[in-house]
């Protein structure tokens, strides 16, 4: 079967000689330029690297590239390098189950927060210690930063978009460093068009084949599509993948790190290509190869249709897979589905996503939380841990240029949940105009602490979260209102902060009332943040809240009958998914803080008078009213996988941003 758009046609339909021409115009070739999502001739990729935090970890402690490691988490692993994975080792394995497939494991403990410590540090004996550390990825988010620092680096200054999509992966679209590539290597594109007319076609390439080298590139369903001659969309996508495998080498020889990618016409199709071949590969999808790419798949495998959505559309049409879903006429789907989500899959299965690279990375709050096994039942305990909360949030509050005042958060949020799950808060504005410090932080913490405990049923205590947000930037330069509705690059160019300093939470927010929406009507199924950028909310445990690619294989549990003589294997063994929008988080702490992100969000999304994904798509019950919300509502997780009764609390208010 042939699609309509003509992205997906063969690039030149005219055999035999003469004077063919391509079937792109001058005018798409421009959009290029401008990075238009409706240029068929854009070229995005995806990078994320190879099981991230156990790279991370070899490259620390200079660990040979063969000798198997996993990342350990008390007594789960939450990364799995591919030597060990060789073993059969997944993330599934507890540590006692992966030994034992692989004696020679090295099973290395995330840095922990040692209650009472002013650092966090890598302790031995972290993993017998649940009840008084507390896990900290600052390691792994500084590592980030620096491959983030160097991909923006490879790149032209003033012809990039990067996209910081969760701790290990980023969205690059290459348009416009593209588009200027190509008119150097065929100055005959810079001609004027036949009578000025910008629909006429451009000339064909003068190339007849092209050089994939390495590149794992997607085969075509018609071998006769092959012999094709290529086409100016198979040329940009050409210099694409040299440009992501210099980025690639780059990082690789600079950091020692590796990765994979997917080089393709827009996000969805990228982000499938860089899990396509793993590790260290990259993989081309050219336009003439969606077709066949897509057809083999499951729908199930697309960002956005791995959780509810994609549950929803296999009962409705009782098939899991792309090829069964493409004969289904739009009206159909509009049926079933509403007419913006309809829609949306209709083209979404044809490999067609108009969705832009955002070059956002700003942190919009920042989350440090600490669940209690066994809960806690006194201030001073709670105190303790406070103390931790505040030099955790401090030291990343100095990573985004709080000492220089270039950005400081408005705001400061205590959350308690009990041991029923019912949930109080309390928040407090920060007060501004000096700096901001670490005593400051945790005055006000105890602050909002000591107003908690003053209500009745306090204790125990099953959870504690602090959090900042409503970041704002401070006044160290002359910024006009204008500067803050630049784009991201451009903010930072005017306020000249360096580079380096500015790395990784470098670029200027626009307003949240100026963002852009990818998929407007069907953004209830997709909560913006949290799901598919990692730039807003800094949790203490969510930056990787991103990837859901297969995430049903990833929601196993850990074998229930694991032994270990540490303490008792709580939920921290299990991966969760996010039953909203299907991110995967490593421990029931790190889940319940990302729904009570999705909560925050839902509420503010409600106060903005939005149709959110929980108004219309989950069971909400009202639950317990808290002091600082007008109204609080307890979640249900309806997917029975991540089903918890626990998860099901009251929530009160956050503002962020
Ligand atoms: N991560 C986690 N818990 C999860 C999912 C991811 O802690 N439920 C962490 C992992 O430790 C990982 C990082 O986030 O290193 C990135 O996740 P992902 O890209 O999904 O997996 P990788 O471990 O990087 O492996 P891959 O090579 O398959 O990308
Ligand atoms: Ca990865
Ligand atoms: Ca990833």
């Amino acid at each position: 079967m042939r699609m309509s758009s003509p992205r997906f046609q063969p690039s030149s339909p005219i055999h035999g000689t003469g004077r063919r021409k391509s079937q792109f115009t001058y005018r798409q070739l421009s959009l290029l330029a401008s990075y238009s999502t409706s240029s068929p001739l854009r070229v995005i990729a995806h990078v994320d690297l190879d099981a991230f935090y156990a790279q991370a970890e070899m490259v620390r402690l200079g660990i040979a590239e063969d000798q198997p490691l996993a990342v350990q988490q008390w007594q789960g692993l939450i990364a799995v390098n591919y030597p060990a994975r060789s073993f059969g080792i997944g993330r599934h394995c507890t540590v006692t189950d992966a030994k034992k497939l692989c004696p020679k494991l090295i099973a290395q403990h995330v840095a922990t927060w040692k209650e009472g410590d002013e650092k966090w540090a890598y302790h031995d004996d972290a993993a017998s210690h649940i009840g008084t550390h507390k896990v900290s990825l600052d390691p792994y988010r500084l590592q980030s930063r620096k491959i983030l620092a160097l991909i923006k680096e490879s790149l032209p200054p003033n012809l990039q978009k990067v996209e910081k999509a969760s701790i290990d992966e980023v969205f690059l679209d290459l348009s416009a460093h593209i588009h200027s590539i190509l008119l150097q290597r065929f100055p005959e594109l810079t001609n004027p068009p036949p009578y000025d007319d910008p629909t006429e076609k451009l000339p064909l390439p003068p190339i007849t084949a092209l050089d994939w080298q390495a590149d794992a590139l997607i085969d075509l369903e018609d071998a006769e599509l092959e012999a094709d001659d290529p086409d100016w969309d198979d040329v940009v996508i050409l210099i694409g993948s040299e440009i992501v495998r210099d980025i690639r080498a780059h990082i690789r020889r600079a950091l020692g790190y590796t990765c994979s990618a997917g080089i393709a016409g827009n996000k969805m199709l990228s982000k499938l290509g860089s899990g396509y071949k793993k590790p260290n590969q990259q993989t081309v999808i050219r336009n003439r190869a969606v077709q066949h790419f897509l057809s083999g798949m499951k729908f199930t495998k697309i960002r956005n249709l791995g959780g509810k959505l994609g549950d929803q559309v296999v009962s409705s049409f009782n098939t899991e897979t792309i090829k069964d879903l493409l004969p289904v006429p739009v009206e159909q789907m509009k049926l079933k589905l509403g007419d913006d989500t309809g829609v949306w899959l209709y083209n979404t299965i044809r490999g067609i996503d108009p969705s832009e690279v955002n070059s956002r990375t700003q942190i919009k709050s920042m989350l440090s939380a600490k669940s209690f096994r066994p809960s806690i039942n006194n201030q001073e305990q709670g105190i303790k841990w406070l103390r931790i909360f505040a030099a955790d949030i401090f030291s990343r509050l100095v990573e985004e240029g709080v000492l220089e005042n270039r950005r400081r958060p408005k705001t400061i949020n205590l959350h308690h949940r009990g041991q029923g799950g019912q949930t109080r808060s309390r928040q407090s504005s920060i007060p501004q105009g000096r700096t901001l410090d670490e005593a400051t932080i945790f005055e006000l913490a105890k602050n909002l602490f000591s107003q908690i405990i003053q209500e009745a049923r306090v204790w125990p205590c099953a959870n504690l979260s602090l959090s900042v947000g409503g970041f704002e930037d401070g006044v160290t330069g002359n910024l006009g209102i204008g500067a803050f509705l630049l784009k991201g690059d451009e903010a930072r160019e005017s306020r000249g902060t360096s580079r380096e300093a500015s790395v990784g939470s470098s670029t200027h927010e626009r307003p949240e009332k100026k963002r852009r929406v990818d998929n407007p009507g069907i953004q209830r199924f997709f909560p913006r943040k949290g799901s598919s950028s990692g730039g807003d909310v800094e949790e203490s445990l969510d930056d990787d809240v991103v990837d859901t690619v297969n995430p049903r294989i990833r929601t196993k549990e850990a074998s229930p009958n694991r032994t270990g003589n540490g303490p008792k294997p709580i939920m921290d063994n299990y991966i969760k998914v996010c039953t909203r929008c299907d991110a995967r988080l490593d421990d029931a702490e790190a889940l319940q803080n990302h729904l009570d992100w999705h909560f925050a969000k839902d509420l503010q999304d409600e106060e903005r008078g939005k149709r959110t994904f929980a108004n219309s798509h989950s069971t909400v019950s009202r639950g317990q009213k808290t002091a600082t919300a007008s109204s609080s509502s307890s979640k249900k997780p309806t997917r029975a996988s991540a089903s918890n009764s626990k998860l099901e609390h009251g929530q009160s208010k956050l503002k962020f941003g």
